[in-house]
């Protein structure tokens, strides 16, 4: 019925905060209700001037998808990959609370074609030099394969910042179809709370990527899918905690969080990401949010408070 190392991991990690007194309830700041209004920082700033203006484990997750080093855009040619990779990702776990988790997007198969970096690199790096745990690999597939051999999956790399790592797999379960339900339903060695609560999503995730005429689009050239964010966002984070990107592109995260009663700090080097920002909000109803700019980031207490 379900992934048991998966099962066993999430379960681990739950238990080890219960055990701690961090539970799902309201205790120890974490709540399952979302604050009446969520604050949402957006900076056009360099990642690691960024990571440098916020406190030592104030933020609960970080959805980060940095430049590929394969030339999809100016921004996207560093020289020293890895070494580049270092400076943030020493800056990340800082910030990051206890409970932490960092979500880094990437491909393993791109080093071949630019020659550098990418997140064969950053896994390298991470397991050399980072105390954060591997927590597991998603594999994000995006299309069924017309071709053979075509690229059709990307990688997510889950590291939580201690054994002590906020999970929660009820929040991402997927229901079951009316058929199964059924027929688990006469299997009596499982329980119907279980079949009610849906299956584990595992960590192969099917989920398209943006087509050129998605709704979605704003502009941004490698614009990552609400869906694919939303996942790591209820699973990894809790109502009323901040969620960092600091490699923002089209403010999706920031989308995300606002609709999922988390606080956000989003920034990017390109200017034009507060415009791709606008857009993503365009339409947007049904949640109270602020947005801050970079003046107001140290006096809100919701989003520099170390959680
Ligand atoms: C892969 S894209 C992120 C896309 C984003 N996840 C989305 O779904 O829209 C990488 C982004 O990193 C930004 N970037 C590149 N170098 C940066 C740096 N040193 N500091 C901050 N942002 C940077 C680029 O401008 C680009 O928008």
């Amino acid at each position: 019925m379900s992934n048991r190392s998966h099962r066993n991991s999430g379960h681990i990690a739950m238990n080890r905060l219960k055990k701690a007194g961090v539970d799902h309830s309201s205790r120890n700041g974490i709540s399952t209700a979302p604050p009446p209004e969520t604050v949402h920082a957006v900076l056009v700033r360099d990642c690691v001037d960024l990571l440098r203006m916020l406190p030592d484990e104030s933020v609960q997750l970080i959805i980060c998808d940095p430049p590929y080093n394969i030339q999809v855009a100016g921004w996207d040619d560093v020289r020293d990959y890895r070494g580049w990779a270092a400076i943030w990702l020493r800056e990340a776990e800082r910030v990051l609370a206890d409970t932490g988790n960092i979500a880094i997007f990437g491909g393993l198969q791109y080093q071949a074609e630019a020659g550098s970096g990418d997140l064969l690199a950053i896994l390298a790096h991470m397991r050399e030099s980072s105390r954060m745990r591997l927590a597991n690999l998603v594999v994000w597939n995006y299309a069924s394969a017309h071709r053979f051999f075509a690229n059709r999956h990307e990688e997510i790399a889950w590291f939580g910042k201690t054994a002590r790592y906020y999970f929660d797999l009820d929040a991402v379960r997927e229901p079951y179809d009316d058929k199964t339900k059924q027929a688990y339903r006469r299997d009596k060695r499982l329980r119907p709370e279980s079949i009610e609560k849906g299956k584990n999503p595992t960590n192969v995730w099917r989920i398209p990527r943006l087509n050129g005429n998605s709704q979605e689009r704003v502009g941004h050239p490698t614009q990552k899918p609400r869906e694919v964010v939303r996942r790591l966002v209820r699973a990894l984070s809790y109502p009323g905690s901040v969620v960092l990107d600091f490699f923002a592109g089209s403010g999706v995260t920031t989308r995300v969080a606002i609709e999922e009663g988390r606080h956000s700090i989003a920034g990017d080097l390109d200017p034009a990401m507060p415009a791709w920002l606008e857009r993503q909000l365009q339409g947007l109803s049904g949640r109270e949010y602020r947005l801050l700019d970079a003046r107001r980031l140290r006096e809100h207490p919701a989003l520099t408070a170390a959680v």
